[in-house]
């Protein structure tokens, strides 16, 4: 059976499988990218304002001539602009150029200080990072519900949240995060977060797949095995694993080539899959990406899901 290309929001929408992914694309490549991209069959489009390529990213979207309705754009609100979300939304909004995102998710659960060392990173006299630790994460999440409300973006989610954080916001929340987006491949399956989620009716999005920069996950030897299994490359095989176990997939790549074929997803069969998912268990857990925020916040605590 051909593997699906979209899964369903909790708003009805429909959402692509598999999404080009835009950190680390360099304002210079990014706009070459993502208009490559969507003229050979992406539809789906992962920014961030922190990212600080969405002006390219916007541009790119304008040269590939494809309407912007058949586009889904998610963007993410930054950390520092976690006490006025219209305002963080509207400068993603100038900067790639739309009225409107089909997701918008709270980056981290994380508030930080904006101050005279930086508007985006700002640090402490020591250094820390800004962290204002009296900040409640439901009124970001309230002044997400207005934006969603208002029509600026068709639905709303969260990244980077573990279960306490989700329970936390049940709580309060009126409408349902639609998308967590968090960190996720076979050495990271977080299989609680993704039951946590599934019962809740939330979605998740696969962040760096490949193990991001450089790709590291493809030269594992129990992924090259797979991938030789089914004739396919090892990067195919680290994508498809998401879609097979319905979550959306975000690759990035600069490359066209890669951009083609990241966009290939495979069936893997349950005995595959069955391996892919054991792999952490068996001593390969491995976290990537680890924010310069937040250890002691408690949303890092992911290896105990
Ligand atoms: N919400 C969050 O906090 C968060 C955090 C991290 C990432 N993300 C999102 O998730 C996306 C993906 O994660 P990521 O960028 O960390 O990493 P990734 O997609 O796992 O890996 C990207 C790296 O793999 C290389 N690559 C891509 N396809 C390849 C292939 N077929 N063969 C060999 N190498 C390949 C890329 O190089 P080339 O570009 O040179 O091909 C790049 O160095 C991000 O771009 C971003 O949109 C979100």
């Amino acid at each position: 059976m051909a593997p699906p290309t979209h899964f369903e929001l909790n708003t009805g929408a429909k959402i692509p499988a598999v999404g080009l992914g835009t950190w680390r694309s360099e304002p210079g490549q990014v706009r070459q990218a993502v208009s490559f991209a969507l003229k050979n069959g992406y539809t789906h489009i992962d920014a961030a304002l922190i990212y600080g390529n969405e002006h390219e990213v916007g541009q790119g979207i304008k040269d590939s001539g494809i309407p912007r309705e058949n586009i889904f754009i998610t963007s993410k609100l930054w950390n520092t602009h976690q006490t006025n979300v219209a305002k963080g939304l509207q400068k993603t909004l100038d900067a790639l150029g739309t009225d409107y995102l089909d997701l918008y998710l709270i980056h981290w659960p994380v508030r930080l200080v904006p101050n005279e060392t930086s508007a985006l990173l700002p640090v402490n006299p020591d250094g820390s990072r800004s962290v204002d630790r009296s900040w409640d994460q439901s009124e970001t999440w309230r002044q997400m519900e207005e934006v969603y409300k208002a029509g600026k973006v068709k639905a709303i989610g969260v990244a980077n949240w573990s279960i306490p954080y989700l329970e936390e916001l049940k709580n309060k929340w009126t409408v349902v995060p639609a998308v967590n987006q968090v960190e996720l491949h076979p050495f990271l399956p977080q299989h609680a977060l993704k039951e946590w989620c599934d019962k809740n009716g939330i979605l998740l999005e696969a962040y760096s797949p490949l193990g991001s920069e450089g790709a590291p996950l493809m030269s594992d030897p129990a992924i090259q095995e797979i991938a030789k299994k089914n004739n396919v490359s090892p990067a195919t095989v680290l994508i498809s694993y998401h879609v097979n176990r319905v979550s959306v997939v975000l690759p990035k790549s600069i490359s066209e080539n890669r951009i083609v074929s990241n966009g290939q997803v495979i069936d893997i069969s349950r005995e595959d899959m069955d391996l892919l998912n054991g792999l952490a268990a068996q001593g390969k857990a491995k976290r990537i990406n680890t924010p310069l925020f937040g250890w002691d916040l408690g949303f890092n605590d992911w290896y105990k899901q």
